[in-house]
């Protein structure tokens, strides 16, 4: 016998008992999504790895270190997406989405990094993003934050903050860069190694040490909000009048640099302290200089992504449960013919009511066995078919969750009868 295979670590299976959540979970985001006029877009999981070099920055850390790269068959360079902004830029030039429309998009799928594995961080991790092209105004960076505050709130989450800072123009950012290199370059010697490298590749990084020491040597640094421009300046002022008009609660935070070298102005996370250290659960911001770096006509942009794992942990957690799909009804059957019955019966149903869920008990078994199943499935009915109902064309339908006493129906009058006593 062979070594039993594992799945690669960092890569989850979804296991039944959990698809529950995050079908509920995704329904109230699709719902949500669907309220603001958001339209889906499905992007290849697979995208040429120079795209990502380019949009997310070469001396970041998921391009230099954390991509699924690979050579295909003719040699060429592919990595399997680490997030979704680039490809959906990319998509949207190519197909001329972006021609004086707005557009309002959002996507759903798996992205790959190569990071160490730990609760909330995994290799393979599913986001729901959206990005909304062509809009400059604050107002449609503060809808974003209000569309993901509703969704907090219909997802039953309470403790979960508002972070935003704005980064200013590109040219705003490298006046900073530049001021900032040049304050630890004099203070080399008080850096972790880590910090020291970054001096020379991505020193705005260095902000998001998670050194103390490191940390407590920034308090004297230069910060960023000094040399934002007035233009962003104000932009940023009137994003935050938007969120205390719709009273959304936020905290601004000067250092909140991001990760990912494509953003301009206003940029935010959402966080919470109830899943340890991964504790982001949806993060993005703007980026007009993207579309016009990645070759189309310079258009503005803004956007974000949610981390599905930890949002679905967060919403296990939820005091009050979330609502679970089991089957309206357990089909037991007994006998040769009434099993073969059973199946058509079964269908029938399903024909006459199209929300109907009906499992119908397959690989016989005792009556004993078969209702044993019947409860566990989490079906308030049980239908039974033996030689007596089947003679008498008529099906018992026996309530499992003490709702009633049993009752003998003709299969003529069960679909009306099954609509009445399950509200469908
Ligand atoms: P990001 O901050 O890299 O941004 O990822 C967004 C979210 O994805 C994180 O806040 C987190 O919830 C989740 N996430 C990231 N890495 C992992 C991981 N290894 N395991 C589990 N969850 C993870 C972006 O990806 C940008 N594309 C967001 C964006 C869209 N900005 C503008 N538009």
């Amino acid at each position: 016998m062979g070594e039993t295979l594992q799945a690669v670590r960092g890569m989850n299976d979804l296991l039944p008992d959990q698809s529950s959540c995050w079908q509920f979970v995704e329904g109230q985001i699709r719902s949500v999504l669907e309220a603001y006029g958001m339209q889906e877009i499905r992007m290849p999981i697979v995208e040429k790895t120079e795209l990502f070099k380019r949009s997310i920055g070469e001396v970041t850390d998921i391009v230099e270190k954390e991509m699924y790269s690979f050579e295909d068959r003719n040699g060429d360079s592919l990595t399997l997406r680490p997030e979704g902004t680039a490809g959906c830029v990319r998509a949207c030039i190519q197909h001329g989405l972006l021609r004086n429309q707005v557009q309002r998009l959002w996507y759903y799928g798996p992205m790959f990094r190569h990071e160490r594995p730990q609760k909330g961080r995994y290799r393979q991790f599913f986001q729901v993003g959206v990005e909304v092209f062509g809009l400059e105004g604050p107002d449609i960076d503060a809808e974003l934050l209000l569309l993901t505050a509703r969704l907090w709130k219909r997802l039953g989450l309470e403790r979960v903050t508002l972070q935003l800072n704005s980064l200013g123009t590109v040219a705003a950012r490298a006046r900073f860069r530049e001021q900032l290199v040049a304050w630890l370059g004099e203070r080399q010697d008080q850096l972790d190694g880590d910090s020291r490298r970054r001096l020379k590749t991505n020193p705005m990084r260095i902000l998001d040490s998670k050194n103390p020491d490191v940390q407590a040597l920034l308090e004297g640094a230069p910060i960023l909000e000094d040399f934002i421009d007035a233009e962003s300046r104000s932009h940023f002022q009137d994003v935050c009048a938007y969120l205390d008009a719709a009273g959304v609660p936020y905290e601004v935070n000067p250092r909140l640099v991001r990760g990912l070298d494509y953003y301009g102005r206003t940029v935010f996370e959402w966080v919470t302290s109830e899943l340890g250290a991964q504790g982001t659960i949806c993060a993005g911001g703007r980026y007009d200089a993207l579309v016009e770096y990645l070759g189309g006509s310079p258009v503005p942009a803004v956007g974000f992504a949610m981390g599905m794992e930890r949002l679905v942990e967060l919403v296990e957690h939820r005091s009050d449960g979330i609502p679970v799909t089991t089957p309206h009804l357990y089909l037991v059957v007994a006998g040769e013919t009434a099993r073969r019955e059973g199946l058509l019966l079964a269908e029938q149903l399903r024909d006459s009511t199209p929300d109907l869920r009906v499992v119908t008990h397959c690989g016989g078994g005792s009556f004993k066995s078969q209702f044993r199943k019947a409860d566990r499935s989490g079906a308030p009915y049980a239908l039974v078919l033996g030689e007596e109902e089947l003679q008498a064309r008529e099906v018992a339908v026996k309530p499992l969750r003490g709702q009633g006493e049993q009752e003998r129906i003709s299969i003529e009058a069960l679909a009306d009868r099954l609509r009445v006593l399950l509200a469908l």
